[in-house]
């Protein structure tokens, strides 16, 4: 239970006067009041600034796919780094991670870079070098980091700007990109056939890629429907198209072949990042022979000068060893499903409409229907001012969700059964304290 507030509210103040909002990443702005500083973290747990101890389902917004400061981790890092960090050459522990990499996702290629944003920018770079086409598909809801290209009708659209279906509109996320650069994209439903065989017909032969996220990671967890995928599959094979996906979120989390080896779909280029490094900073890019062939000097750029760093690339290495060497994804998703099954039966107690969307190992509970949403447009049905609500009683308890919806509960090999039952227990007491008997009159159930 969250005690005191004080020394964050502080902290808070003082961040503000240097750091606009007080957070260097703006999704991790939730007010002035509730915005957290986190001081510490171990295994499942982590700690405020005024050493409350939160269950954490947020796992710095998916990467921490063993826990905080796994001491396997630390403890490469730490040997690592005593003899020097950075020597703008390849060092040995980039090979062995490559090496271990391509076994594990079946990628025949990898170039190691910082973030997801870069892995991803790095795959339509390579897509547009291989084709010699310019535009690209992406999905509303969709993320794909932080670069202009790809920041349109994302999963911050304000639904009833999307335009019509059939001809959704190209929705800028941020000020500050070019406009134009819209008429690079075309925009589409997630999850819908017809629509996606019709923009192949008109545009296939200009498309450099189809870029998707194989399970929404960024809106939501809405799983992608197989026959869909499969059918994104065979349409770029048959226009030439390069099929990137985006495994920032699904990469080593959904299985050790990510969601290609989840759903059975192969991809020409994928992007990895966030579970692939246990939290420090590492991606990929990561692809057939062929395409990655076109990453060559005086051809495709493809570089900067932390990509392959020891810290990062020694603390993937061991992150991936662990993953490869003991059943981690099977037990994460085995008390994950624990948890998806305790929360399913204490809202139904409830008699709260809901569902939970996602796999155990990222998911998440959306409230007002029980249907799944198969797309963007259905989950700004939700009510996720009512899930906000829920959350907010969640973390005073010490239990550290987003308050939003749209952000997957992460689970990690360091939430046991345990851990997962005390989870129960405060999930159950912040139900009823927000919509238990008598308490669910005045709020909007969006059913
Ligand atoms: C699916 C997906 N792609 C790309 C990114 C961008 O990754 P990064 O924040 O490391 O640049 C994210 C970040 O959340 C993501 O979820």
């Amino acid at each position: 239970m969250r005690t005191n507030t004080n020394r964050t509210r502080e902290l808070f103040q003082k961040a503000k006067q240097y750091i606009p909002y007080g957070v260097n990443s703006n999704f991790r702005y939730w007010g002035d009041d509730h915005t957290p500083i986190i001081a510490r973290g171990a295994g499942a747990y982590v700690w405020d600034a005024d050493d409350n101890r939160f269950i954490d389902y947020r796992l710095g917004f998916g990467p921490i796919i063993l826990g905080h400061a796994f001491p396997a981790v630390t403890a490469r890092v730490a040997a690592a780094i005593q003899d020097g960090v950075l020597f703008a050459a390849t060092t040995p522990v980039e090979i062995e991670l490559a090496e271990r990499f391509t076994r594990m996702t079946g990628m025949e290629k990898v170039r190691i870079s910082n973030t997801g944003t870069e892995a991803n920018m790095h795959a339509l770079r390579i897509a547009r070098a291989f084709t010699g086409r310019e535009k690209f598909i992406k999905f509303e809801g969709n993320y794909h980091g932080n670069f202009d290209y790809v920041m349109f009708s994302g999963p911050t659209a304000k639904a009833d700007l999307l335009g019509p279906r059939q001809h959704p509109h190209r929705l800028r996320a941020t000020e500050g990109m070019p406009v134009a650069i819209r008429n690079y994209m075309i925009s589409l439903p997630y999850n819908d056939i017809e629509l996606f065989e019709r923009a192949m017909v008109e545009h296939g032969e200009e498309l450099a890629a189809v870029i998707v996220e194989p399970i929404m990671g960024n809106a939501a967890c809405i799983l992608p429907d197989q026959a869909w995928l499969q059918r994104l599959r065979t349409l770029c094979d048959e226009f030439g198209a390069v099929l990137i996906f985006d495994e920032v979120k699904t990469g080593f989390r959904l299985a050790n072949g990510g969601a290609q080896a989840y759903f059975g779909v192969r991809a020409d280029l994928a992007a990895y990042a966030k579970a692939m490094g246990n939290g420090f900073p590492i991606s990929a890019v990561a692809g057939r022979d062929e395409i990655m062939a076109v990453v060559e000097p005086g051809r495709v750029a493809q570089g900067g000068t932390y990509c392959g760093n020891v810290v990062a690339a020694s603390a993937a290495a061991a992150t991936l060893e662990i993953l490869e060497t003991e059943p981690v994804i099977d037990t994460i998703f085995a008390n994950g499903q624990r948890l998806i099954d305790g929360i399913h039966a204490i809202l139904e107690r409830a008699g709260v409409p809901h569902t939970v969307t996602g796999v155990p190992s990222m998911f998440s509970v959306l409230l007002g229907k029980n249907e799944p949403p198969a797309d963007y447009r259905g989950y700004c049905e939700f009510d996720a001012e009512l899930f906000g609500l829920l959350g907010q009683e969640l973390i005073a308890r010490g239990v550290l969700v987003d308050d939003d919806p749209r952000e997957p509960w992460f689970m990690s090999y360091s939430h046991d059964a345990a851990i997962v039952d005390e989870t129960l227990n405060i999930v159950e007491d912040a139900v009823n304290a927000v919509l238990g008997p008598g308490r669910q009159a005045g709020l909007r159930l969006a059913a």
